[in-house]
């Protein structure tokens, strides 16, 4: 099964592409944790993407494109996969789809977790993230079993350098110039469905897994 997130910054994402990786049994593949890995090991890479992220731009497409187009290759990919992050732009989408066009495959959903933006920023300022397996916790709605320690791997969490206030309204601004449209574009292929985001996070992904079975 593949599947794209769609959403705004902060919508739950991550969060729900987490639970559906696990529960299905495929790669949870996130273009933003991959740019973040790489700004914690130094890369060149990680040093582009960065000028980028802290501004609440986005990465450029000749940039990212190839890199997830690579990703997706992997011999871990050939069961499916679920992309959070990607595609933002109609480029990214463009390439994408004609990228498994040539293989002969398609994108069998595009889920898009609907929150409006008086939502996103309350949310922002409460999440907390561990770089180093892109678990994202929330201190209210969300939080770990120790306070400040990733369940997942023991890491500390942090608040990301992107989540200032300033910066979370710059991303919800190239979001709706940028990203939105994407939602016309898999509603034209016939795969988009929209989920009600702002409910509790279990009963989002309730609604999620009644549209992809059991
Ligand atoms: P990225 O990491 O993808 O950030 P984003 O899209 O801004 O999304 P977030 O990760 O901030 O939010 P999310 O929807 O995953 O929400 P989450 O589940 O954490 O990208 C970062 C940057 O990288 C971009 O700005 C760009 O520069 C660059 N980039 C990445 N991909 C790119 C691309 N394809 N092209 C170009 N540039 C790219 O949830 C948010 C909070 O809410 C958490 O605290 C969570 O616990 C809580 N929460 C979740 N669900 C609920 C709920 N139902 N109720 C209450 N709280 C909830
Ligand atoms: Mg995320």
């Amino acid at each position: 099964m593949k599947i794209i997130m769609l959403g705004a910054p902060g919508a739950g994402k991550g969060t729900q592409a987490k639970k559906i990786a696990e529960k299905y049994g495929i790669p949870h593949i996130s273009t933003g944790d991959i740019f973040r890995a790489n700004i914690k090991g130094g890369t060149e890479l990680g040093m582009k993407a960065k000028a980028y992220m802290d501004q609440g731009q986005l990465v450029p497409d000749d940039v990212t494109i190839g890199m997830l187009l690579d990703r997706i290759s992997e011999a871990d990919c050939t069961g499916g996969y679920v992309l959070d992050g990607f595609p933002r732009t109609i480029p990214q989408a463009e390439s994408l789809t004609e990228a498994l066009n040539q293989r002969g495959e398609k994108m069998d959903y595009a889920i898009n977790v609907d929150v409006p933006d008086e939502a996103i920023v309350t949310r922002m300022s409460g999440r907390r993230a561990c770089l180093s397996c892109g678990a994202t916790y929330h201190v209210v709605y969300n939080a770990p079993k120790s306070e400040g320690i990733c369940d997942a791997c023991g890491e500390a969490l942090v608040l990301r350098d992107d989540d200032k206030p300033e910066t979370v309204q710059k991303r919800l601004t190239v979001y709706h110039d940028q990203t939105q449209p994407l939602i016309n574009y898999y509603q034209n292929e016939g795969i988009l469905v929209t989920v009600d985001g702002t409910k509790e996070l279990n009963e989002v992904f309730k609604d999620i897994t009644a549209v992809l079975g059991a």
